[in-house]
């Protein structure tokens, strides 16, 4: 039975789902490993859960020629060299849906208060002012939320909305289907002038940094608030600034930022502290305890199929093999240099060794091939070898 190492007190729905899936060697570390004692707790590990405080370079893969698979326990994957992962035939899995629920309830949580104006009496009472008015406070029913970026989150968040009576718009540079009565829109201007608390769920990188600029601010309304849970690049965040201290919007919610501090001990510096119509989160719109309980299943689930039956489904650098359940014997696993005739021999091995083939999968993706095979008898221990060594093979094995 394969054995799996667990770092950085992954949540105990892991270790869970891997013991009751039949996984006995399941051994759980606490802390993030670097160096030789990454090395040496994971030397003769099949697969290593981690979390983003483990970092798994190509030397450590290297160094590692059994280790099968990385389960990355969060979101990101940007600790392991994903390319070394794909070259030495390594899927790595995470976790991407399993926080979406949390960072929805958290838009939907503040676009509330900031309507309210919540923020700015709560910091107002705790210095002694007794702020009751209603004046600039609205419910948000019938309100419009307007979404950018409607994938897992934004989409979520639109439903989340709609039962609390809000009407939603959206704006995606995808095509998207609505869900509810989310009214998609045409331009990301539209949307701003409508909109009455406005919602980014884009991705990160180039292509999205500062979509919203001081021009975009400019068309929203005086009254309206904006929410980024998305990447802290996202918002021109001295743009938002201004534009709050001189009340052309009424406030706004930020869970990241362009630069967050690494770690507990260091500053949080941003040009917003100190405004009671802005709220500011330390980058936890998808920390709850559910998330950490779903993260832990989802990816314990991910690692005990590739373990027991070769399923790559939503590995992030694999090519994608759909699960299936092993009827026979024998299934091989064979990842290969992405190039003509590998097969074509794989397949002639078998036939040779009176092994008849049963199903067959293949898929590529960029360098490299993986295929599935059931077959219908024992595959010998001198044909594994032999499959393993075979040209432009960079990985085989049985499961
Ligand atoms: P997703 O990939 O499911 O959805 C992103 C959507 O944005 C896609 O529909 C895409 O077509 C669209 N999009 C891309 N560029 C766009 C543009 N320029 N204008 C309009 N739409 C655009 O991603 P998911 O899972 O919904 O995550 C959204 C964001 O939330 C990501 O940046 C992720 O890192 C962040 N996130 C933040 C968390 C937190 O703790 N605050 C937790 C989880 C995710």
């Amino acid at each position: 039975m394969a054995k799996i190492v667990l770092l950085e007190k992954i949540h105990a729905s892991a270790a869970d789902y891997l013991h009751e899936h039949g996984f006995t060697d399941v051994q759980q570390i606490p802390t993030a490993l670097s160096g030789n004692s990454l090395i040496d707790a994971l030397a003769e590990a099949d697969a290593v859960g981690i979390r983003s405080a483990t970092h798994i370079a190509a030397e450590a893969l290297t160094m590692l020629p059994q280790l099968r698979a990385i389960g990355c326990f969060c979101i990101g994957t940007n600790q392991v060299d994903l390319t070394a992962a794909t070259a030495f035939g390594v899927p790595v899995f995470n976790a991407p849906f399993s926080n979406t629920r949390s960072v929805a309830e958290l838009v939907i949580a503040e676009a509330i208060l900031l309507l309210r104006r919540i923020p700015e009496k709560n910091a107002r009472a705790h210095r002694g002012y007794w702020d009751k008015v209603a004046k600039g406070a609205y419910e948000v029913r019938n309100k419009v939320l307007g979404i950018i970026g409607y994938g897992n989150i934004g989409s979520q968040v639109g439903i989340l909305a709609e039962s609390v009576g809000m009407r939603v718009c959206y704006f995606d540079i995808e095509s998207k289907l609505p869900l509810g009565n989310a009214k998609p829109l045409k331009s990301m201007e539209e949307l701003l002038r409508q909109a009455d608390v406005l919602t980014f769920h884009v991705p990160g990188g180039a292509a999205t940094e500062k979509l919203l600029t001081m021009e975009r601010l400019a068309l929203m309304k005086p009254r309206a608030v904006v929410i980024n849970a998305s990447r802290g690049k996202v918002v021109d965040i001295d743009a938002l600034n201004q534009t709050v201290r001189e009340g052309m919007i009424a406030g706004a919610a930020l869970d990241v930022f362009p630069s967050e501090p690494a770690n507990e001990k260091e500053e949080f510096i941003s040009p917003l502290r100190s405004l009671d119509n802005v709220i500011l989160t330390p980058h936890i719109g998808g920390s709850t305890e559910e998330a950490q309980e779903n993260i832990g299943r989802e990816v314990a689930e991910k690692l005990a199929r590739f373990l027991k039956s070769g399923t790559t489904r939503s590995s992030v650098n694999f090519p994608e093999v759909p699960h299936t359940d092993k009827p026979v014997k024998s299934r091989v696993l064979h990842v290969h240099k992405n190039e003509p005739g590998v097969i074509a021999r794989l397949n002639a091995e078998f036939a040779n060794n009176g092994l008849n083939i049963v199903a067959q999968q293949l898929q590529t993706r960029g360098a490299i091939g993986y295929a599935v095979t059931d077959v219908d008898g024992e595959v010998s221990p001198e044909l594994r070898a032999k499959l393993c060594s075979a040209s432009a093979v960079i990985r085989c094995y049985l499961v």
